[in-house]
């Protein structure tokens, strides 16, 4: 009976004391987990701070972490590696800060600030405690390359405290230093320089010029011409040089070199002046004049640099005295003769040379009828016809018979000395002919005959 009774007290005893050592070890784990929570938000806490102050807090971090790793109070090595992994990313962490915190302290002391980098003297001392670096090799039975980071991490942290000390570092002078910064990278606007300024070429020679540009970033430069108010981009070579072989007349004028970058645009003007070789022309002729009237000679049109000197003389004799004027493109004569009629020639010369051309003059007299045949004639149908007709000029004029609107008789008419001789006349010969008396074939005169045609000899 009794054995009855005690045996489910024995049951309850046991469970009753499962139950408490239960819930002892969630009590424990509990308090465990409080305990890291707390941690974490220190040193939340903590990271947020340094975000606005400076290293000060480092060593606050520092001493969290030290604290953090004295409570692993077991040996166990998974936990060993875990916190390593920590104090690695902790350690990045810290570099990232410290990177941001020097980058921002850049940021501001580019003038004065070269006083502070005196501080870092004192740290070199401080690298001794570099050695605790050495401690992170240890880490290398872990994730290899964190070992490392680790090993220049740690004296980065120490430095930190040793920089609340290093106020001697005021004296140093060392901020002149600074000073050396500012001329090297500094960017600047372009700037152009051109040389030669004019430059003077014979034509056929190379021309060339030279365009340095200077500017940070380096510019870029182009070579044009200008054209008006417009421009013609030009090839250059890639060291800023313009080249013309074979220079002619057309290439004389302004050239201009310019070079960009972002900071903007310079520019700078040479001039080129090509000499060229005198040309000309002329209309060779034969120009005709009526005698006594005025005549010009073609225009001598020359081209040449610098300007070539025009002049115009005859080929054979001089001008004619007091009847001549002449610029340098014509020549004009006033009350020609006969005696002008010449070649007339055009010169132009300049520093590389000269040359000439030339034009001829003929002076004419307008044809003169000496007879014409009068201006009505009657003949009779099947008669023959003689229609006289002669002219003087100088050079001699040509006569020369034809019938207004349609064709002398075929076969029943010709001409001999200016005479047309129509035979066996016809009804349809009648009409209007005309005497040409052509002198150079280019002054001509004429005179007109009507022939009528009678039958009145059939009655007779
Ligand atoms: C170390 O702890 C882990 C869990 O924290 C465990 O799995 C492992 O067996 C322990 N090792 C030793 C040697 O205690
Ligand atoms: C151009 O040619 C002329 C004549 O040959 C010579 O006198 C002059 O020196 C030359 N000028 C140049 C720039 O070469
Ligand atoms: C030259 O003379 C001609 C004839 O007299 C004239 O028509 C022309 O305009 C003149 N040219 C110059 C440039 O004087
Ligand atoms: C034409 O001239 C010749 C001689 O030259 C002359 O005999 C003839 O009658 C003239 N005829 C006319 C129509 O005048
Ligand atoms: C003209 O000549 C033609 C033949 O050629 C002849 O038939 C005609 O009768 C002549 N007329 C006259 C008027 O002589």
């Amino acid at each position: 009976m009794v054995a009855q009774e005690s045996g489910p007290s024995f049951a309850s005893i046991l469970t009753i004391l499962s139950i408490v050592v239960f819930t002892c070890g969630f009590l424990r784990i509990e308090m465990e987990f409080n305990k890291q929570k707390d941690k974490i938000n220190e040193l939340e806490k903590v990271v947020e701070s340094m975000k606005t102050s400076n290293s000060d807090n480092i060593a606050q971090v520092n001493t969290i972490l030290r604290n953090r790793r004295s409570d692993s109070s077991t040996n166990n090595q998974t936990e060993k590696r875990n916190s390593l992994v920590e104090r690695f990313t902790t350690g990045k962490l810290f570099s990232e800060l410290r990177q941001k915190i020097c980058q921002s302290s850049i940021d501001r002391c580019s003038p004065g600030p070269p006083g502070p980098p005196g501080p870092p003297g004192a740290r070199g001392e401080r690298g001794e405690q570099g050695q605790t670096g050495k401690e992170g090799d240890k880490g290398i039975m872990g994730p290899p390359g964190a070992s490392e980071k680790q090993g220049i991490l740690g004296p980065t942290v120490s430095k930190g405290e040793t920089g609340l000390k290093g106020e001697k570092g005021d004296t140093g002078t060392a901020g002149i230093k600074g000073a050396k910064g500012e001329p090297g990278e500094s960017i600047a606007a372009p700037t152009v320089a051109v040389s030669p300024a004019k430059m003077t070429v014979n034509e056929s020679k190379t021309a060339s010029f030279q365009c340095s540009v200077s500017g940070n970033p380096k510019p870029v430069s182009t070579w044009s011409k200008l054209e008006g108010k417009s421009e013609k981009i030009l090839s250059a070579t890639t060291d800023g040089k313009l080249i013309l072989p074979h220079a002619a007349g057309s290439h004389s004028g302004v050239y201009k070199c310019s070079a960009l970058n972002i900071l903007g645009q310079a520019q700078a003007l040479v001039r080129l002046v090509v000499n060229a070789h005198p040309r000309i022309s002329l209309n060779p002729g034969p120009r005709h004049a009526i005698q006594g009237s005025t005549v010009t000679l073609p225009i001598c049109h020359v081209t040449g640099y610098p300007t070539p000197v025009v002049t115009w003389r005859k080929s054979f004799g001089l001008l004619p005295q007091g009847r001549v004027r002449y610029n340098n493109s014509a020549l004009q004569i006033f009350q020609v003769r006969k005696e002008d009629s010449e070649f007339y020639i055009c010169s132009a010369e300049n520093i590389l040379g000269k040359v000439e051309k030339k034009t001829l003059l003929v002076v004419v007299s307008l044809p003169r009828f000496t007879s014409k045949p009068s201006s009505k004639i009657v003949s009779i149908l099947n008669c023959t016809v003689r229609l006289n007709c002669s002219a003087i000029g100088d050079p001699h004029p040509i006569v020369s018979w034809r019938k207004q609107g349609g064709q002398l008789p075929v076969g029943r008419s010709h001409q001999i000395n200016g005479e047309l001789v129509i035979t066996n006349l016809q009804q349809s010969d009648a009409g209007s002919y005309i005497c040409t008396a052509a002198s150079a074939g280019v002054f001509d005169v004429e005179a007109v005959t009507t022939l009528e045609i009678q039958k009145g000899g059939v009655s007779t």
